[in-house]
């Protein structure tokens, strides 16, 4: 999770029996395989490296002067000086997929779009089994196509930024339930299910949909290895029912988190924005500023529509405690197959 976990929380989850996963897209090359160095240290355990796909950006200046116009009055609310144009839009992808071809840690997973095959025979050839993040059927069929070794099926639940590739529009999003059992018909590989899943009961329910593994962002958010603003914390712990909205005004790309002032008032132009990584780029010192300043008002607030079952703790504890209550609720619903008990709420 970018912007909310780093190698502690590979680490701990890892150590824990899980699949941690070190969010990468936001680290230079040397950044890269100083985690992975770190996490090799730590543990011998799997771990896995998460990639954004993107495509050098070359926006055009008019629109991204419009954008700078757009949120002029933001940073003078936070007193921040008038916005330059920043240097880079993002970190350069060839370099950080080289990087990561040269460590070859042992599973590499990507969003964003889909790698080009050469790349994934690449990965593969070093031993690194590539994870492809789909938000549609026609986006798990380009990743099995082009190679890959597995596929996460994000649905609309989903914390974060959508991995969608083909299809953009928030209107076309698949949920969870029905996005494995389509994507498990259609793609003849492991399944991950993603989004939405944020205890013991969502884990059990998303094997029991046939998908191999279940991946969980949320839950960890208010863990003590989580590396969330303070404002952002106290935004997940004091969510009301049905907090989240999606929202493309922060970085140019659907994602969902927290309802919150910005998001509000920039509702109306959010589809005029410049797409991913332009926005986010032009949004990340008043982001810094508002979590400086405390304040939710202005920064991203990630989190899936879960966000109401998310508990505090180590994240150890989370991982445990997420695979003891799924055993549990395998074990419910047996009961409930045979006509005995209730599922536990
Ligand atoms: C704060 C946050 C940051 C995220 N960052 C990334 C990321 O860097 N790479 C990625 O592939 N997915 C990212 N995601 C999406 C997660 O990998 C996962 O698909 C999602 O959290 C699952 O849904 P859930 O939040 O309901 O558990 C992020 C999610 C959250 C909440």
């Amino acid at each position: 999770m970018l912007g909310a976990s780093g190698e502690a929380m590979a680490i701990a989850v890892s150590r824990a029996g899980g699949l941690g996963s070190f969010p990468a897209a936001g680290s230079t090359p040397d950044q890269i395989a100083a985690a992975c160095a770190a996490i090799r240290e730590a543990t011998t355990a799997p771990f896995a490296v998460n990639l954004f796909v993107l495509d050098p950006a070359r926006p055009d200046p008019v629109d991204v002067r419009a954008a700078m116009d757009r949120l002029a009055p933001w940073r003078e609310r936070f007193r921040l000086p008038p916005q330059a144009v920043p240097n880079q839009w993002a970190q350069p992808f060839d370099e950080q997929f080289a990087a990561l071809l040269d460590i070859a840690p042992p599973i590499a997973s990507f969003t964003f779009g889909v790698l080009a095959r050469e790349r994934i025979d690449a990965l593969q050839a070093r031993g690194v089994f590539v994870i492809g993040t789909a938000t549609s059927v026609a986006e798990a069929r380009a990743w099995a196509q082009a190679g890959a070794d597995a596929i996460c099926a994000q649905g609309f639940e989903a914390g974060g930024h959508r991995g969608s590739f083909l299809e953009l529009a928030p209107e076309a999003a698949v949920g969870t339930l029905a996005l494995v059992r389509l994507i498990r018909r259609a793609v003849d590989l492991p399944v991950i299910a993603a989004g939405g899943i944020a205890d013991g009961a969502g884990v059990a329910a998303a094997l029991v949909l046939g998908a191999d593994a279940a991946q969980v962002g949320t839950a960890y958010l208010l863990c003590e290895e989580s590396l969330i603003a303070p404002a952002w914390r106290r935004a997940i712990e004091a969510a009301p029912d049905d907090p989240t909205r999606l929202t493309r005004a922060f970085s140019g790309r659907w994602a969902r988190g927290v309802e919150n002032a910005f998001m509000r008032e920039m509702r109306a132009c959010e589809r005029d924005v410049p797409a991913y990584p332009v926005q986010n780029a032009l949004t990340q010192e008043l982001r810094a500023a508002s979590a400086r300043d405390g304040l939710a008002d202005a920064m991203s607030l990630w989190a899936g529509q879960a966000v109401r079952l998310v508990r505090p703790g180590r994240a150890a504890d989370v991982t445990a405690e997420l695979w003891g209550d799924a055993r549990a609720a395998f074990g419910a619903a047996a009961r409930l197959a045979d006509g005995r008990g209730e599922f536990p709420a």
